[in-house]
């Protein structure tokens, strides 16, 4: 596997772990929070509930039993992954877009044994961790980790075409975006990979409000705590004064746009600072915090076909919750 010029290798301590640092740009989290609460309806991205703490919650929220979409997901997987294998074919270039720890593609890859394994992550030490635990568990693996954010362009760092190619992107991540953004995200993926490669891309699934609105809503609190999270963040990178008591979380089906929207709810007209600026909150105006879209399988085929893409195979469990697509650029 040749790299180029562009990658730096560090040396991982793992002669078949390979590092190539894309150097991403650090968010900059005061210019976006400032612009996101001078907004008419105020707004914080859901990229920013990933600090240490964060994280931590969301794997907590992830084990949760009102939280289906990742045991759901992995259940198929398990079930269905000699046949995903099948498709996606042995010795391919497997790219991992977002990779986090890297739990999803263990279940996969003594079925898929690909040549070269691609984690991409935004997070640096995150992704050696985890490339170099994975180069452990699968002795035959070259892994080629790349710390790169793939929400903005970037080249493979390698320029090899002898093997088929192949990006996995689980746990319905393309919820979070706009579908206009998510059909954009979707070609520069395929920009990526070029022509016959496949994407493996789990996308949750409408169904009953109720059963949305509980995984949104858990018993536990853990949900709460994550999006209140973004304000202890903010109050600690920022100095900002948000009070934790002024505010609520709320999470709810929005049916028209067929997305779950969690907010952060002001229960008291407040005056908060946050980095020498002024935010005002009337009672019962929130901060919307994240979008999680809900796709009917047609639809979510209706969205990758505009992006290129066509539906070879999709997957699902017996009560529908969640899908599992094998898509096909055609170029
Ligand atoms: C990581 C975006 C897929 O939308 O379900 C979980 C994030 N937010 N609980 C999702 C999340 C609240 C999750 N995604």
């Amino acid at each position: 596997m040749r790299a180029n010029k562009a990658a730096i290798d560090r040396d991982t301590g793992d002669a078949r772990v390979h590092f190539h640092d894309f150097h991403p740009a650090p968010a900059d989290l005061r210019a976006e929070v400032l612009s996101g609460l001078a907004l008419k309806q105020k707004r914080l991205s859901p990229k920013l509930f990933y600090d240490a703490r964060g994280s931590k919650l969301f794997d907590r929220i992830c084990e949760l039993p009102e939280y289906y979409p990742t045991r759901t997901e992995i259940g198929i997987l398990e079930r269905d992954g000699a046949e995903m294998a099948a498709l996606l074919g042995r010795d391919a270039l497997l790219l991992e877009l977002g990779s986090g720890s890297s739990k999803k593609i263990r279940v996969l890859l003594s079925a898929l044994r690909p040549a070269v394994y691609m984690p991409v992550d935004i997070s640096r030490e995150h992704l050696l961790e985890s490339a170099e635990s994975l180069a452990a568990a699968f002795p035959d693996l070259d892994v080629h980790a790349v710390c790169a954010d793939y929400s903005v362009p970037f080249e493979l760092p390698v320029d090899d075409h002898d093997h088929p190619r192949a990006a996995f992107f689980p746990g319905s991540s393309i919820g979070n975006f706009e579908p206009a953004e998510a059909e954009r995200f979707l070609k520069r993926v395929a920009g990526i990979l070029g022509p016959g490669a496949r994407l493996l891309i789990g996308v949750d699934l409408v169904k009953e409000r109720r059963t949305l609105e509980a995984a949104y809503n858990d018993a536990a609190g853990v949900t709460a705590a994550f999006n209140l999270n973004l304000l202890e963040r903010v109050n600690r990178e920022l100095g900002g004064t948000f009070d934790l008591d002024g505010f609520r979380h709320e999470a709810f089906f929005n049916e028209t746009d067929s997305r779950i929207e969690m907010h952060l709810m002001s229960t008291r007209a407040q005056t908060v600072e946050v980095a020498g600026e002024r935010f005002a909150f009337a009672e019962g105006e929130s901060i919307h915090t994240e979008c999680s879209y809900k796709y009917s399988i047609e639809r979510f085929q209706a969205l990758a076909g505009r992006a290129g893409y066509e539906p070879e195979r999709v997957w699902t469990d017996p009560r529908s919750l969640f899908s599992v697509h094998c898509l096909v650029f055609a170029g």
